[in-house]
């Protein structure tokens, strides 16, 4: 059944391995943050890709966000060029369907008699949580969970800071060099590295711990056998990490998501929260400082070849590379090779009724 109904017309679906047609390629049934909140305005939409589908955000008067696939099912075109309507419904800007949150149909104009409950949307589930729009890769209202949110996001006494660029790059290779720790001294080393490149000295050794946690796993740097520094990294699967930076009694930390646009495009979302210098003034500052740090990773990852990350056995890996090795591993295991079909729930479902009953 799941063939024939990612074979059918309803759906923007491309051949996964198997020959069975899948949404959300190579990442699917996850929980992953599409975009800042702040772009995401009051009764607006916002057109996104998510790796390869295109999302139509909006929100509605009370705040609340819906997802659905951006694809009208009537006659296919970008339901994020629609408005989102008073009752907090997603109008189609073409014969002005209107589709709610869960993807149904509210109102089919010129045609009382239509049979709405075939006429559905797709709809994803969507939350907005710690300043991120959120939404569950695979079809239906609900999801199985809810999003693990690192706690820097949401703590309301920390000042935030937001950021979110594009890089010509794979997901896969954006996110191991948010886990690895042996470049920080070299590539940035006018940045964050200058306050490791003292600790290096000629033979230096530096050791890498990676401890799995609930959400991921943790992993410390240590350079000559010391790891008293206190910097960690922490990985929130499938596609975030936070970087604790030590500032004795404070916190201070720099949070990166890696979100799929498609093979060749990840869109770099930045999140920093401190604890300390907490005014709103200071913002640009400290925001300033990471958009010069991502710029400088930006400038190496971009020229990664192959553009995703290879099985680890066809590139050369030292000891330093445990904790990108952890994360090419969950990868490969998985979310890439993984038999993860998009979870099936009253939009699909009906979807197949629909084919199978012709139309109206
Ligand atoms: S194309 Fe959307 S309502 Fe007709
Ligand atoms: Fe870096």
């Amino acid at each position: 059944m799941v063939d024939i109904l990612y074979q059918s017309k309803y759906f923007n679906s491309r051949n996964a391995s198997a020959g069975v047609k899948v949404m959300f390629e190579g990442f699917a049934n996850v929980w992953t943050p599409v975009a800042l909140s702040s772009r995401l305005k009051v009764q607006k939409t916002l057109s996104v890709v998510l790796a390869g589908e295109p999302l139509a955000l909006f929100r509605d008067a009370r705040g609340e966000v819906g997802a659905l696939i951006d694809r009208c099912p009537h006659r296919g075109v970008k339901l994020s060029l629609g408005q989102v309507t008073p009752d907090g419904c997603l109008e189609c800007p073409f014969h002005a369907w209107r589709f709610d949150k869960e993807g149904r149909v509210c109102e089919v104009p010129l045609n009382p008699d239509a049979k709405r409950e075939r006429l559905f949307a797709n709809a994803v589930p969507a939350r907005d949580i710690g300043g991120l729009i959120w939404v569950f890769t695979a079809l239906g209202a609900r999801a199985p969970n809810e999003p693990t949110v690192p706690d820097g996001l949401t703590h309301p006494d920390y000042a935030k800071t937001y950021l979110q660029v594009d890089w010509k790059a794979h997901w896969t290779r954006a996110m191991e060099n948010m886990l690895d720790s042996p470049h920080v001294p070299f590539l940035h080393r006018k940045t964050i590295g200058r306050f490791v490149r003292p600790k290096l000295k000629p033979g230096s050794r530096m050791d890498i711990v990676w401890e799995e946690t609930p959400y991921g796993g943790r992993t410390h740097a240590g350079v000559d056998g010391d790891f008293t520094g206190g910097a960690y990294l922490d990985f929130y699967k499938p596609n975030v990490m936070v970087l604790n930076i030590p500032v004795p009694g404070k916190v201070f930390r720099m949070h990166a998501v890696c979100v799929p646009k498609n093979a060749q495009e990840t869109s770099m979302i930045v999140v920093g929260t401190r604890s300390f210098a907490t005014l709103a003034l200071l913002n640009p500052f400290f925001n300033r400082n990471n958009m010069k740090i991502v710029l400088e990773d930006q400038a190496v990852v971009e020229s990664s070849f192959p553009v995703e990350i290879p099985p680890a056995a066809q590139e050369k890996s030292v000891r330093t590379d445990k904790a990108t090795l952890q994360f090419r591993r969950y990868y490969y295991e998985q979310l890439k090779n993984a038999s993860a079909p998009v979870q099936l729930s009253h939009g699909p479902v009906a979807a197949y009724e629909a084919l199978h009953a012709g139309v109206d």
